[in-house]
C-alpha cells in the first residue's frame, strides 16, 4: 500500500481518486434530479471543500450559483469543538433553497453552527452534501441530504483535506498510521 509522510506523521493510502470520482458522479446525479428545479445557491466550505466543490460543479448541470464561507474548528488531528468564522456569506439567501459543501462530516459542530446561522436569515431550504462521513465520530443529529462515502473514525488527509496545513493537494485520500 503507498505510503506518505506529511511532517511528524505516516499516512497510507486508503480511498484512490477513482473511488471519489465515482462517488462525485453518484451525488451529481441525486442531485441533477432533485435540484434541478431550485436554482440553488451552493456554498463551498472553505478551506477543505475547495477541490470537492470544483469537481462536483463540473458534473452539475442545473442552475445554480456558488458562494464561499470560511470557517475553522481543526488543529492538528482533532476537532477543538468551536467553529471560528473567518469569511462570511455576502448573499441574500431569503426564500433561496442553499446547499452546502462540506468536505467531511465528524463530529457535526461545523455543519450544525452553519446550519443554525444560515437558518435566522429565512433560506426556503438547506441542504447538505458532504462527500465524506464519519458516522461514529458524529455527535450532533444533522440531517445530510447527499453523502459521497462513510468511512471509519480515523484521521484522513488528501483531496482537500490537510494535517496541520498540509496534504490538501494530494488526488486520492490516506489515512494516518499509529
Ligand atoms: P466537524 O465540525 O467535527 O464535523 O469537522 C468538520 C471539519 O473538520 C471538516 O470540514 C474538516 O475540515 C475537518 N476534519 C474533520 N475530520 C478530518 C480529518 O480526518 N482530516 C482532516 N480534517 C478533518
Ligand atoms: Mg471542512
Amino acid at each position: 500500500m503507498k505510503r506518505i509522510q506529511l511532517l511528524d506523521k505516516q499516512f497510507a493510502l486508503s480511498i484512490p481518486a477513482s473511488d471519489i470520482k465515482k462517488a462525485l458522479w453518484e451525488m451529481a446525479e441525486k442531485m441533477n434530479k432533485e435540484l434541478k428545479d431550485q436554482n440553488p445557491l451552493m456554498i463551498c466550505i472553505l478551506n477543505g471543500s475547495f477541490m470537492f466543490s470544483a469537481d462536483l460543479m463540473k458534473l452539475i448541470d442545473f442552475p445554480c450559483e456558488i458562494s464561499f464561507v470560511k470557517l475553522a474548528s481543526y488543529e492538528g488531528m482533532g476537532s477543538t469543538g468551536k467553529v471560528k468564522q473567518l469569511i462570511g456569506l455576502n448573499e441574500e439567501i431569503e426564500g433561496r433553497t442553499v446547499v452546502l459543501l462540506e468536505d467531511i462530516v465528524d463530529t457535526g459542530v461545523t455543519i450544525e453552527n452553519l446550519m443554525n446561522q444560515l437558518d435566522s436569515q429565512k433560506p426556503k431550504d438547506v441542504k447538505v452534501a458532504t462527500l465524506l462521513f464519519k458516522p461514529e465520530a458524529c455527535k450532533k443529529n444533522v440531517k445530510l441530504d447527499y453523502v459521497g462515502l462513510e468511512i471509519p473514525n480515523d484521521f484522513i488527509v488528501g483531496y482537500g483535506l490537510d494535517y496541520d496545513g498540509y496534504g490538501r493537494n494530494l488526488p486520492d485520500i490516506y489515512t494516518v498510521i499509529d
